[in-house]
């Protein structure tokens, strides 16, 4: 592996408060030094020229679908990383929906596995219950030992009281966060949007915002039981979930909360006239809960922006709404859009939008070594153009899938080199 000398950039370090002019150099997968401009001598290394970018700790998404085992026409390990290193990710966190489900720590080593061609980091999160059936929970310790980095059973809630306590109870004393897809299904089933006045018009099923709020209230109320736990919220759109996050952690409990970029990017009127590009789960909220989601960011309440990037194929989602499977791509335009949105429009400090994609993130999921720049840490980096405008295509993407709301948006902030571990992922 040839040493790399980024230079001339403006490094963004969030975790280190550092946000100044430095060249960096990587060397044997790590970061070896970053010095004033010029002052560091490496002959042998490839030089990057980084003049009007920036350097910065590489991205982590710790919500992502990568589909393998089992739905490698959807997405594979190798796509769906090599999609994450154009988006400036270095880690990206996988869910454990897949065919099987990931409950078992064979499956999560087979994930790791240098055979599935990953071009970043992938930490997988295991199901909490076995075959994600929410009856009995898996073997967290083992989980762990094979590379598990929390457990959930995303793409379903952990329903029950009971069986949610003994989550957090088990979790607990291995330092596991629980993710939680907080959706009280007995309040969604058969919804297929937002609840509302759109979903009335468009004689669809609608899912209300307190199938999210409740089940977050009582992930809460668990919670304060159990000494030591962590309760993180996935994918959280709505106003009133948000306000009882905020509340428990004024009150000391441990949760934290992700936002993805299309609930503070995109409204249910993004639907239309029935897109299923813009059909997901938790589905597209109302203008209020897109402006809370903005106002949490802001305020500091969410911890990270994730994508969950939930890729699927053109023949499953032309059908009819109802019918077509949740879930839009999201790795590639991530920082684009957090750019737009956060920066240009609400005036985000650019460190600030970088934390939320990096350092914030590791420090919610307790992901050590990662998301910042210190010397001697993993040469995980991403440079991008803050200043570029171009427009996203998804039939350009490196993902599988192309079911995206976004094809043709035009975004701010375009990534020109991905380093992981030292390896080019992504170079433009
Ligand atoms: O939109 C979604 N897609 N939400 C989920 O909870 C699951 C995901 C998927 O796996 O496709
Ligand atoms: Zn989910």
């Amino acid at each position: 592996m040839k040493a790399l000398l980024i230079r001339g950039g403006r490094v963004i370090d969030p975790a280190g408060g550092r946000d100044e002019p430095r060249d960096v150099l990587l060397r044997d997968g790590k970061i070896a030094a970053i010095e004033n401009p010029g002052k560091i001598k490496a002959p042998d290394a490839e030089v990057f020229n980084a003049k009007g970018l920036v350097v910065a700790p590489g991205l982590i998404d710790i919500h992502v679908h990568l589909r393998e085992p089992g739905q490698g026409y959807k997405e594979t390990i190798a796509t769906g990383t090599a999609a994450a290193a154009a988006g400036g990710f270095t880690t990206v966190c996988a869910m454990p929906n897949t065919v099987p489900v990931n409950d078992a720590p064979e499956i999560t080593r087979w994930m790791q596995a240098p055979e599935r061609g990953a071009s970043i980091r992938v930490l997988p999160i295991a199901a909490a219950t076995r075959g994600s059936m929410g009856e009995a929970l898996t073997d967290y310790a083992a989980l762990k030992e094979a590379g598990a980095i929390a457990v959930t059973d995303d793409g379903k809630p952990i329903l029950g009281d009971a069986i949610m306590l003994e989550t957090l109870r088990a979790a607990a004393p291995l330092g596991l966060p629980v993710i939680q897809h907080a959706e009280d299904t007995r309040l969604t089933g058969g919804g297929s949007m937002n609840a509302g006045a759109l979903a009335f018009r468009l004689g669809l099923r609608g899912m209300p915002v307190e199938a999210e709020s409740s089940l977050v209230e009582r992930d809460i109320a668990l919670l304060r039981q159990v000494r030591g736990a962590h309760l993180h919220v996935a994918h959280l759109s709505t106003r009133k979930a948000l306000d009882a996050v905020r509340a428990a952690r004024k009150q000391g409990l441990h949760v934290t909360c992700e936002v993805t970029p299309h609930h503070f990017a995109l409204t249910e009127e993004r639907i239309g006239l029935y897109d299923t590009n813009a059909k997901m789960n938790p589905p597209l909220r109302a203008e209020s809960d897109r402006a809370a989601m903005i106002e949490g960011i802001l305020d500091g309440t969410v911890d990270a922006i994730a994508t969950d990037h939930a890729p699927h194929a053109t023949h499953e989602k032309e059908q009819e709404f109802e019918r077509a499977p949740n879930g839009i791509t999201g790795l590639e335009i991530a920082l684009g859009l957090a750019m737009q949105v956060l920066h240009v429009r609400h005036k985000m400090p650019l460190a600030r939008v970088l934390a939320l994609l990096s350092s914030r993130p590791a420090e919610a999921l307790g992901l050590k070594g990662l998301g910042g720049l210190a010397v001697g840490s993993a040469a995980n980096v991403v440079v991008f153009d803050p200043a570029e405008k171009w427009v996203f295509r998804a039939a350009e993407s490196r993902s599988k899938s192309k079911n995206t709301p976004f094809d043709g948006w035009e975004l701010q902030g375009r990534v020109r080199l991905t380093v992981s571990e030292g390896r080019i992922a992504y170079r433009r």
